[in-house]
């Protein structure tokens, strides 16, 4: 199984990537700016564990720089430090990785540089966290780290809610697909098939192949197996660490499958609510550039394809509402505690976009709204209790507040 990337990858930016890279850039500032006070010295750590070459060859940031990027605005304006470590396995790639963080070092940013594999940084790093937050960025070309590696740092090393510690990974559908074909095939490679068995933490995932690859299976198992080892991943994830997990998915272009998903992990009801927040911006962000793409190659087209596939957000909203009040009831308590829409594969679902004040309000099942306020609680008696959240917006600002705590407020 290839582990490094090939062709053209650090030419520029995939789509994606794009995808990706927005919702790293705008989540690890959240992050930074929420969560820095739980320690005693306002840092908090990130470990960027596959973090490639840094910046793309036509002089955008990668992974690595938007992380760098995050951390010296931090400590310009708010005396915040993002203390960064970014492992490369790859000679040239550190060689490259090693050049920008070496520029941000000499601007005063705390970033440190590691050739090697992720696995033997990832111990020294947790310790650096001790009593601090900690992010970490897992985004391998193929398979991740083992689940009982994760599970040891998440729930055995960092049980706590506080100080946070948060995980956004990427497990790679393309590796599933491959990896499912060896299954039933008597040239299977039994070495690439225990690998994966660690990523997954047993060997439960053959079965959904070994349905799909079956003589009496219908046509697109083998696609469907995919997906429901991705979701069974991360249901495993959930219960070993305590942890929320949510993925999402993320393609190359609409209505095709996804490469990759990204999963992300927290303890913290108000850290999803953020991290589905968002998935939406970074969402609206590739179908931005997606149609750039297009008017780029053809200037003269009608209208993009983008635009005719970009599905109606009310649509997806009304879907995804209702497949979540079929799965899970309505949120028992505060309006954080079922944020997420659903996000299935493929283009429908999964465009959130732009909708952030109807899906707030819709999300929430006692929302008292006129057009520009919206405030939720559990029953109109109750909500003039300490428990009670708040919730206004203008079409720019959304404020959120309970009794006890200090209102914050989020940029739409
Ligand atoms: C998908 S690329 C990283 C992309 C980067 N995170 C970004 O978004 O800009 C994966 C990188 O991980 C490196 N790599 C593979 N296995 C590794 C390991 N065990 N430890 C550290 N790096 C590894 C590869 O050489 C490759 O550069």
């Amino acid at each position: 199984m290839s582990t490094g990337t090939s062709g053209d990858y650090w030419k520029d930016r995939a789509l994606p990537s794009v995808f990706k890279h927005d919702l790293l850039k705008r989540y690890l500032a959240q992050f930074g700016g929420m969560l820095s006070g739980q320690s005693h010295d306002k840092r908090v750590v990130y470990l960027d564990g596959y973090a490639g070459e840094g910046r793309y060859e036509n002089g955008e940031p990668a992974s690595a720089e938007l992380a760098l990027r995050v951390a010296s605005y931090f400590r310009a304006r708010h005396g915040v430090t993002v203390e960064g470590f970014f492992t490369e396995a790859q000679a040239r790639s550190f060689q490259r990785l090693q050049d920008v963080v070496e520029g941000y070092r000499r601007q005063g940013v705390v970033a440190h540089a590691r050739r090697g594999e992720v696995d033997g940084v990832l111990d020294s790093v947790v310790r650096r966290a001790a009593g601090r937050p900690l992010f970490l960025f897992l985004d391998p070309c193929g398979l991740v780290l083992p689940q009982d590696r994760l599970v040891d740092v998440l729930a055995r090393q960092r049980p706590d809610k506080k100080p946070a510690t948060e995980l956004l990974m990427n497990f790679s559908m393309m590796a599933v697909w491959r990896l499912g074909g060896h299954v039933r095939s008597p040239k299977g490679n039994e070495t690439s098939l225990r690998r994966f068995d660690e990523v997954c933490g047993g060997a439960w995932w053959r079965e959904y192949f070994a349905e799909a690859a079956a003589p009496s299976a219908q046509a697109g198992a083998a696609e469907d197996a995919i997906e429901a080892v991705a979701a069974e991943y991360a249901r495993r994830l959930a219960r070993r660490t305590g942890m929320f997990v949510q993925s999402v998915p993320v393609s190359h272009a609409p209505h095709k499958r996804a490469v990759y998903r990204l999963v992300f992990a927290t303890r913290s009801q108000y850290g999803l609510w953020v991290f589905g927040d968002t998935v939406a911006r970074a969402r609206a962000e590739w179908w931005k550039t997606l149609e750039l793409q297009e008017t780029r190659e053809d200037p003269d087209a009608l209208f993009s394809v983008a635009s005719v596939l970009r599905p109606d957000p009310a649509v997806v909203e009304k879907g995804a509402g209702a497949a979540r009040r079929a799965r899970h009831g309505y949120p028992g308590r505060r309006g954080v505690a079922h944020p997420l829409p659903e996000w299935p594969s493929g283009s429908g679902a999964d465009t959130w976009t732009g909708r952030f004040q109807k899906s707030t309000v819709r999300l929430c099942p006692c929302v008292r709204s006129d057009s520009h306020h919206v405030s939720y609680g559990p029953s109109s008696s109750s909500r003039s209790s300490t428990s009670a959240w708040s919730w206004s917006f203008s079409p720019q600002l959304v404020t959120i507040s309970s009794g006890s705590k200090a209102p914050v407020s989020l940029r739409t």
